[in-house]
């Protein structure tokens, strides 16, 4: 298996920070291949944790060649930082190519972001404020610049003379400081001269990669109801973070891949706004919080909470074609009396198993539950059969419920809390 996805089943956060880092001490290159730093992968290396933003996260094994592909929006003066970061901490060599066509946040992309979502009343997206949106809105309208412009000087200053003239109109209307263009063209050659030698064709690398039968991991950042056509839009992020658009964001063929792992928590968390069936606005969804430190990684925010949702699971993990499910905080369901999971939804008195595209219908939709017997283990137990029969059985139920084997179960953020099956 040299080609393998590994993307978030739910709504983002599902602990795919620690099972890349696994697959990627195995793997010879690691890609983002969409998002931004709207991603937080948490890391633990040398007793130390760190939240990735932008780094792929084989960033500190030097064997591993990292890869920003195509598909990402790249904010280069918080990227420098994060180099810097990982450099502060011992990290001086590492191997790293950042895509030339890879389109770049710009400031005024972070201003726009926040001045959207203070716009809107009813609406409230809950971004995370990195610019991400307002990013992807340049690519499709084309007026973007990429991370290949830094290096042409002359190419860069015409591109950024145009496309600042449609953005300060912008944030001027909206009552926000207009850019100049010398201070941002100047901002911008120097952040291009720090990062010129990690840019290139990535395309070229990584099709070369598949030929020469490299092992590929490509690292999904946030979840698959999160992905901006299928999701819970508007209730979104502005790119599709699943298997199915590596091909697109990376520049490699579709029959390349070979293995899809999809990360699935235990339960289910969101941040931001939108709808949520299974959200627990009580005890039991505080006790979970606490017990899983369900703060964001990047915003600090308080995550929302609520029981497995296997509606929302089976949909993604059937429209991927992931072969294998890594459960993830297992061990924060111990405990718990019980426990559900859900497996249909209730409209307007109809039993039903997808998700509606309309947000008002899906809002309506009510949990139907299976209840499961409360179990406890210990963190350091190494195997599948010592787990208690109660807790095999809830693992039993999302296998047959989604078809799709669990390969691997974490019960604790340390490396070694993980069981493979
Ligand atoms: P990782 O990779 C969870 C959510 C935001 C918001 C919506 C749009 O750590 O799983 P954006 O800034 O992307 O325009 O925000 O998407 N969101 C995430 N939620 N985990 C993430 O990434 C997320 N990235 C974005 O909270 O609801
Ligand atoms: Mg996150």
């Amino acid at each position: 298996m040299s080609v393998t996805v590994i993307e978030g089943s739910q709504w983002g956060d599902e602990g795919k920070g620690k099972i890349t880092d696994y697959l990627a001490s195995k793997s010879d290159v690691v890609v983002r291949f969409q998002g931004g730093n709207n991603a937080g992968h948490t890391i633990c290396f040398n007793g130390k944790r760190f939240a990735l933003r932008s780094l792929p996260s084989g960033i500190f094994n030097p064997n591993i060649t990292n890869v920003i592909a195509d598909g990402v929006v790249l904010n280069p003066f918080s990227l420098k930082e994060e180099i810097e970061g990982i450099n502060a901490s011992g990290i001086k060599e590492f191997k790293l190519i950042i895509s030339d066509r890879c389109h770049l946040i710009m400031p005024y992309h972070l201003d726009l972001d926040g001045a959207y979502e203070s716009l809107l009343n009813n609406n409230k997206i809950g971004t995370t404020k990195k610019g991400i949106g307002p990013c992807y809105v340049d690519k499709a309208a084309r007026r973007g610049i990429r991370a290949g412009d830094l290096l042409e000087p002359e190419f860069l200053k015409s591109k950024l003379i145009d496309t600042l003239k449609v953005k300060n109109i912008e944030l001027k209307s909206l009552g926000l400081k207009e850019y100049d263009f010398d201070t941002l063209y100047n901002q911008l050659l120097e952040i291009g001269a720090y990062l010129k030698k990690y840019i290139a064709d990535t395309q070229y690398f990584l099709i070369n990669s598949v030929k020469e039968n490299k092992k590929i991991l490509f690292e999904g950042a946030q979840g698959m109801m999160l992905d901006i056509d299928r999701g819970t839009y508007p209730y979104v992020t502005s790119s599709s973070p699943s298997s199915n658009y590596v091909p697109q964001g990376a520049g490699i063929p579709p029959r390349a891949i070979d293995n899809v792992v999809a990360i699935c928590k235990a339960y289910t968390t969101r941040v931001g706004e939108g709808p949520f069936p299974t959200e627990l606005d009580n005890e039991i969804g505080n006790l979970i919080r606490e017990k899983g430190h369900e703060y964001g990684t990047v915003t600090k925010r308080p995550r929302r909470v609520g029981y497995l949702d296997l509606v929302v699971v089976k949909r993604n993990l059937e429209m991927s074609g992931a072969n294998t499910i890594a459960l993830m905080l297992f061990d924060v369901l111990t405990n718990i009396d019980n426990l559900k999971i859900c497996v249909n939804y209730e409209l307007d008195g109809k039993i039903i198993d997808y998700i509606p595209a309309s947000l008002s219908d899906y809002s309506k939709c009510k949990p139907i539950y299976k209840t499961f017997k409360k179990f406890n283990f210990d963190q350091n137990i190494k195997s599948f059969d010592e787990l208690p029969v109660e807790a095999k059985e809830y693992i039993s139920f999302i296998e047959e419920y989604t078809g799709v084997k669990i390969g691997i179960i974490s019960i604790g953020s340390d490396r070694n809390a993980t069981i493979i099956k």
